[in-house]
C-alpha cells in the first residue's frame, strides 16, 4: 500500500523512522525499534564542535551496530568546516546518511546558533549542509521545524536553498521551535513542503499509531514518517505501523509481561556498553515509559526512579508481574501517549 523510499543509496522499508531523541535513542533503543519494525533509525543529535575537541563520549556515542542499518548519525554545531570534519568521522563510523540538525529548540544548542537557531542564519544553514556534502559520499540530509516562531515564512525558501545545496531528503517536524512541543503539529506544512521539495520529505509530530502514520502519508504526500515520543517504550509501535503500512494485520498489544521482558532485556543491553550504575541512572525514564499506562505503573515508576542496579529493577518488575497476573481482564493500558514529562527537557 505504500512504498518504501529512498535517500540516495539508501532504502528505507518500511517508509518510517524512529527520530532522534536526546537521551533515548542509544544503540539498544535503535536495534530494538528496527528489529520491531523501523524503517531507519537515527542517533541522538551529536556535537560537531564536540569532535572537533575530541570528545571521547561524543566518540563512543557513534558508535553504530549492523543489525540497525540503515542508521543515520544526526549532528549539530555552527561552523561548516568543523560540520564537515563530523560529518567524514560519522561516515567513517558507517553511517548510512548524516542529518543535520535545524530543529532543536533548546536554549542551551540554540543560543550557541545551531540547532533551530540556524532557521534564522540562512546562509549559515546552506554552508553547513554545502560543507558536509562536500565531505561525505553518504547522503546528507536535514531535521528542521517550520521556523523559529508562529508567522515565519522563510523556512520554506529555505527548505528549497538546503536541497539546491545538497540535502538528500528533509524531515519536518511541523511546529515552530517557539512551540516546542506545545499545541498541534501543523501537518498542512508537511504537505506544502513536499510540493515544493524534489526530494523525499519525512513527516513528523504526533504520530501516536498506526493510523496516524497513514493519515499523515495521506494528508501530506510525504514519503515517510518519523515517530519520536509514542516510540518510547514502546518498540511494537514500528511493527504495528510495517504491518498496516503493508496492508496485513497488525500484531497485537503486547503483553505486560512482553513489556517488563522488553525493559529488561533494553536495560541489560544497556547495562553491557555502558557501566552498570550509569546505565541504570540514565535509562530510568525510559524504563518508566514502558509500563506507563498499566494498573501498578505509578509504583514501578517510583522504584525504578530510585534504582541503581539491574537486579533492583529486576525485582521491581517481578514484584509488578505479580501483581499484573491478579488483573481482571480489561485493566489494560489506557493510554498510548507518552506523557509530556520528557518533553521539555528534549531536543528536537
Ligand atoms: C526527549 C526528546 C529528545 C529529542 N531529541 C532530539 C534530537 O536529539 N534531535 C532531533 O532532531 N530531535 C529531537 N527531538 C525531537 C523529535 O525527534 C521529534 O521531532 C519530536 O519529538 C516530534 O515528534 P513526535 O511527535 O513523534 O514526538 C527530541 C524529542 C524528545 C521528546
Amino acid at each position: 500500500m505504500f512504498d518504501p523510499f529512498h535517500i540516495g543509496p539508501v532504502v528505507v522499508d518500511p517508509p518510517v523512522a524512529l527520530a532522534p531523541m536526546s537521551g533515548y535513542t542509544t544503540l539498544p533503543m535503535r536495534l530494538l525499534s528496527r528489529r520491531a519494525g523501523a524503517g531507519i533509525v537515527y542517533t541522538e543529535l551529536l556535537s560537531a564542535t564536540g569532535l572537533h575537541y575530541g570528545s571521547r563520549r561524543t566518540r563512543e556515542m557513534m558508535t553504530l551496530a549492523e543489525g540497525e542499518r540503515p542508521v543515520g548519525i544526526q549532528l549539530f554545531g555552527t561552523k561548516p568546516e568543523w560540520m564537515a570534519e563530523a560529518a567524514r568521522v560519522a561516515e567513517e563510523q558507517g553511517a548510512d546518511l548524516v542529518d543535520i540538525n535545524m530543529g532543536c529548540a533548546v536554549p542551551k544548542v540554540m543560543k550557541t546558533g545551531a540547532g533551530a537557531a540556524l532557521l534564522g542564519t540562512p546562509d549559515r544553514a546552506v554552508e553547513m549542509v554545502r560543507a558536509a556534502r562536500g565531505a561525505v559520499g553518504c547522503p546528507v540530509t536535514v531535521k528542521m521545524r517550520t521556523g523559529l516562531r508562529e508567522g515565519d515564512d522563510e523556512w520554506l525558501p529555505l527548505a528549497v536553498r538546503l536541497v539546491e545545496a545538497g540535502a538528500a531528503a528533509v524531515t519536518l517536524h511541523a511546529r515552530t521551535a517557539a512551540q516546542h512541543y506545545t499545541g498541534n503539529a501543523d501537518w498542512a506544512q508537511i504537505a506544502a513542503l513536499v510540493r515544493e521539495a524534489p526530494v523525499p520529505v519525512i513527516g513528523n509530530g504526533d504520530v501516536d499509531g498506526a493510523g496516524a502514520a497513514v493519515r499523515m502519508l495521506e494528508e501530506t504526500g510525504c514519503a515517510g514518517v518519523m515517530i519520536g515520543r509514542a516510540a518510547l517504550g514502546n518498540p511494537w509501535i514500528f511493527g504495528q505501523v510495517r504491518a498496516t503500512l503493508r496492508g496485513k494485520t497488525p500484531p497485537p498489544e503486547p503483553t505486560p509481561a512482553e513489556r517488563g521482558a522488553m525493559a529488561l532485556c533494553h536495560l541489560q543491553r544497556y547495562a553491557a556498553q555502558e557501566e552498570e550504575r550509569r546505565a541504570v541512572l540514565e535509562m530510568r525514564p525510559l524504563l518508566a515509559h514502558y509500563l506507563q499506562g498499566l494498573p501498578g505503573a505509578k509504583r514501578w515508576r517510583a522504584g525504578v526512579m530510585k534504582a541503581t542496579s539491574v537486579a533492583e529493577v529486576r525485582g521491581l518488575l517481578e514484584e509488578f508481574l505479580r501483581e499484573a497476573a491478579a488483573w481482571r481482564p480489561g485493566e489494560e493500558r489506557t493510554s498510548s501517549f507518552p506523557d509530556e514529562s520528557h518533553t521539555t527537557a528534549g531536543g528536537g
